[in-house]
């Protein structure tokens, strides 16, 4: 540390620095207008970050340093909520009906007579996402919860710090406790962006708003929340003390908002069953310009003193109702039915449909899932269905009406009839390259084993083939590989090979040097390894140990792509999936027209390096397992090592290790190796272990 601080001066250092962060977080977050550049705000995040490392009396639970994720939990700890979080009760009219229903039922238990006055009501929108009680002592977030079973809860604090509209202080003067709840809810835009970058990290997108809040909130590993785009609106309230109630709900919201904690613009107070509606049907049609999702509103009664005499029937009150809104479902005729081939070759049938509205958009297709769904739901063309555009963005066909299907008379009896089309059927051959559609066993995915050549693989084929592990072509990743395919100059690893300089320039618009460079890894990479050219074809099911194991195995691509079934189960390791996966490759014509003209094109490797059989390794046959860290060598390269020597890595220790090789923090693996009484060795011995064997042999 470059500043040396007694306690004193550090706590003003402190201070400053989370005002002076906080006041860059709100012009940031709030304002939308940064009043620092990102790397000005890093220093002063890792000088206050360091600062609290050093002196841990310091700490504070409002310290912008606890937005960003502490330690991942290994469970979370229960909450007993001191005041029950309860659920509403649904009004099961999802029309105007159900407004007037409830207020005529509150009506009734308050006992006004019919001439009594409208009552009054505060009227929010019902969002869509996870209740989560948020507790602040003295104005400071101390505490927050999932809601449980309503009684007992789980401690979500370090993730609910994590989400930006939370205050970690209060504004004003807050009571000595004040328990606020609401929901932790995503934007559907916010969501589609998150899942857009997931998807590129090759991470798996999450399902829809509800189900990312709820599975962000519910992580151990408050980093993993810290990257989701959770946001929060208060809507009541749990324990309380120290503080004067407002008279109603609404003047409660305000109260809330003051604090500084969110509360949704879009509410209102009402009189009456028929204003109740009103606005049911206002927020309805707003549903698809609001950018997140609410399945419906909540009415409350306005006054606190009606609601404390309403009181609850088990654990719904009675003054509060939630009032729906139908699923968006619309019928509509299928025009056709496509197929759609996704990045990793998985065919998905589509229903091409007579354009529709249907929850505030216009729908031309909705997903079919897989081949055994859409023969579940027996689709045809021609058939009237029935699409519903749920919470998330893909719209989806829920039936078929099945007395509209178009028939036509049988030619054998007149009388009778047989549907116009016959059922849906997947092609046998990918509608993007013609390759042969397969089945993974027991498997309700089709794919199409193209991978080397498929247009909607291409992308995917190529980073995957350049990378480090496989052909290891330097510099070409994703950018190049989006402006090369995107080119349609490379359709398939081996044009890779036939890029010239000036053709290099030219596509990936990069200037001379660079594609020399390039053109040079591409080069340099045509000497490879079997093992490495392998596992670059990208076969499913087969990663890089697998690729090693079948390279030593075979010592021969010849001998590999020639193999059945049973042959390749003889390979330690190779089960039917594999060996299954293994076979569709090859099999595909197009995948051994791509191999030929990677070998054509200069590709090569010593045939029979890896054999088993000649020239055996000094460590032929033996286990190795790494662990912690290795003072002088990467994973990769004592993994690299302890193949050229003709030993195998494992990650797990088993009876069958025959070395652990233990680094700097070696954890469970030592000491389960040492429970088994396996030979454990460093780095040092190692090495010479690797030596002695060389000498030897
Ligand atoms: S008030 C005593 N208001 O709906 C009433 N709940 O069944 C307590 N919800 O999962 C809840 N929006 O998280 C209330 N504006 C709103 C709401 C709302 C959504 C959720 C709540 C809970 C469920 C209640």
């Amino acid at each position: 540390m470059s500043e040396a601080f007694d306690a004193s001066t550090a706590r003003a250092r402190i201070e400053a620095l989370r005002r002076e962060i906080e006041a860059h977080n709100r012009a940031y977050y709030e304002l939308d207008a940064p009043t620092v550049a990102d790397a000005e705000y890093d220093a002063l995040f890792r000088a206050l970050q360091a600062l609290e490392a050093e002196f841990p009396e310091l700490a504070a639970p409002d310290s912008p340093t606890l937005r960003v994720g502490g330690k991942p939990l290994a469970q979370f700890a229960q909450v007993r909520h001191d005041v029950p979080m309860l659920s509403i009760q649904t009004e099961t009219d999802t029309g105007a009906r159900g407004a007037e229903q409830f207020d005529a039922r509150v009506r009734r238990e308050l006992a006004l007579p019919d001439t009594a006055a409208p009552l009054e009501y505060a009227a929010e929108l019902k969002f869509d996402g996870l209740a989560v009680s948020l507790r602040y002592e003295h104005g400071v977030f101390v505490r927050g919860a999932t809601r449980g079973d309503g009684l007992v809860g789980e401690d979500v604090t370090q993730n609910l710090r994590t989400v930006r509209d939370i205050p970690l202080r209060l504004n004003g003067d807050a009571p000595p406790l004040l328990e606020v709840r609401g929901e932790a809810y995503m934007r559907r835009d916010e969501l589609a962006r998150y899942n857009e970058q997931a998807r590129a990290r090759g991470e798996k997108p999450l399902l829809n708003p509800r189900n990312g809040a709820a599975g962000s909130i519910r992580q151990l590993d408050p980093a993993v929340a810290a990257g989701r785009p959770l946001k929060f609106f208060a809507y009541g309230l749990g324990a309380v003390t120290g503080w004067t109630l407002p008279a109603t709900h609404s003047e409660l919201l305000a109260a809330l908002a003051a604090f500084g904690l969110p509360v949704c613009a879009e509410r209102a107070v009402v009189c009456g069953g028929h204003e109740l509606a009103a606005f049911h049907d206002r927020m309805g049609a707003l549903r698809a310009s609001i950018p997140f999702d609410f399945d419906g509103v909540v009415y409350k009664v306005n006054s606190l003193a009606l609601q404390a005499r309403l009181g609850f029937r088990s654990r719904e009150p009675r003054w509060a109702v939630a009032h729906k809104y139908p699923a968006a479902e619309a019928r509509t005729v299928v025009v056709g039915i496509g197929v759609q081939v996704g990045r990793t070759g998985a065919l998905t049938p589509v229903a091409k449909l007579q354009p529709v509205f249907v929850g505030g958009v216009t729908v031309t297709n909705a997903t079919l899932h897989n081949e055994d769904e859409a023969r579940r739901k027996d689709v045809r063309v021609g058939d009237t269905v029935i699409v519903r555009r749920a919470g998330d963005v893909i719209p989806e066909v829920v039936a078929i009406v099945p007395e509209a299907r178009p028939m036509k008379p049988l030619a054998q009896d007149m009388f009778a009839q047989e549907p116009v089309q016959p059922p849906f059927a997947l092609p046998d051959a990918c509608p993007r390259c013609g390759s042969r559609v397969v089945r993974e066993e027991g498997g309700t995915i089709a794919r199409c084993s193209g991978g080397l050549v498929c247009p909607a693989q291409v992308k995917g084929a190529l980073l995957h083939f350049a990378g480090r592990r496989a052909m290891d072509i330097e510099g070409l990743g994703d950018k190049l590989v989006e402006q090369l395919s995107a080119s349609g100059q490379v359709k398939t690893p081996a044009d890779l090979y036939s890029l010239t300089v000036p053709a290099l320039a030219a596509l990936a618009r990069m200037g001379e040097r660079s594609a020399e460079n390039l053109a040079a890894a591409i080069a340099k990479s045509k000497h490879s390894t079997l093992a490495r050219f392998i596992f670059a074809l990208g076969i499913r099911n087969v990663g890089e140990t697998t690729a090693n194991d079948l390279a030593r195995h075979f010592g021969h691509l010849a001998a590999l792509m020639q193999a059945d079934a049973a042959a390749l189960e003889a390979v330690p390791d190779v089960g039917p999936v594999v060996a299954e996966s293994i076979v569709d490759f090859f099999a595909e014509a197009h995948n051994r027209e791509v191999i030929e003209r990677l070998i054509t094109a200069g590709v090569q490797w010593s045939e029979g390096e890896g054999r088993m059989a000649a020239p055996p390794g000094p460590l032929a046959g033996k286990v190795f397992v790494l662990t912690g860290t290795l003072p002088g060598l990467s994973r990769d390269a004592a993994k690299a090592m302890i193949d050229a020597a003709g030993g195998k890595t494992s990650s797990a220790v088993s009876k069958r290790t025959d070395y652990v090789v233990a680094g700097e923090d070696a954890g469970a693996k030592l000491a389960r190796a040492q429970k088994l009484d396996i030979t454990v060795i460093d780095e040092a011995e190692f090495i010479s272990l690797l030596q002695d064997q060389g000498d030897r042999s």
